[in-house]
């Protein structure tokens, strides 16, 4: 990994251990929610063996996951969609990727995830285009943006759900979301303890 993604990344996860331990006072709203360390790791590797081109992520915040992400398809000259509502996340996420040098491969589209996931699905040339997916925003959509996602993902294509197991406050919500999963015959998934808990399910039809 090069060094500007490397430190972006460090600099990133001291800010997201400060907030977690509530050693700095950060407005709801303006914290970062980012998966954990090892969850980077693994979408980064998933990515590798898939050898993935075309990226949509829904909750960018400040572009954490994001990085971790456009440092496994960067030389694949891949994109990545990335999907935020906040405007100050959004402008914090922009400095973080000119910083890393990923500006170039990432696309923010800045609003609310279903009309923006509405608008993508409508265009012919999303269909059946991407081949990974992060699903990290509003926890109560989760099964909504599912399946607004699902025609845009390739056969063989992967969704990364986070926060199947933490915070517990949604652990209600997304075992209804992996119990709807497991009835769904074209997709095979699993509960990774990974993190926060993530969801990794493959459209196999
Ligand atoms: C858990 S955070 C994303 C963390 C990020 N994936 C990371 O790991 O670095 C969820 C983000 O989704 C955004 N969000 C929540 N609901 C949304 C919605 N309906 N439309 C667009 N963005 C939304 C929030 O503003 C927040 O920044």
């Amino acid at each position: 990994m090069n060094d500007l993604i490397s430190n972006v990344l460090s600099e990133l996860e001291e800010q997201s251990d400060l907030e977690k331990s509530r050693k700095i006072d950060v407005k709801p709203q303006d914290r970062m929610l980012a998966i954990t360390k090892d969850t980077g790791e693994l979408l980064n590797i998933i990515l590798r063996l898939k050898n993935a081109k075309n990226m949509l992520e829904i909750g960018t915040s400040v572009g954490y996951s994001t990085i971790w992400c456009a440092e496994a398809i960067a030389e694949k000259s891949g994109n990545i969609i990335t999907i935020e509502q906040n405007p100050n996340k959004i402008q914090r996420a922009k400095e973080n990727f000119q910083k890393a040098n990923v500006s170039n491969l990432i696309t923010i589209k800045e609003g609310s995830a279903i009309k923006i996931l509405e608008e993508l699905k409508s265009q012919e040339k999303h269909n059946e285009f991407f081949d990974f997916v992060l699903i990290d925003a509003d926890k109560e959509n989760v099964i909504k943006y599912f399946d607004l996602v699902f025609p845009m993902v390739a056969l063989g294509g992967i969704i990364i759900t986070d926060n199947m197991l933490y915070p517990e406050k949604y652990r209600k919500e997304m075992k209804k979301y992996s119990e709807y999963l497991k009835r769904n015959s074209n997709v095979r998934t699993t509960t990774s303890q990974i993190g926060n808990g993530e969801e990794i399910t493959v459209k196999i039809k």
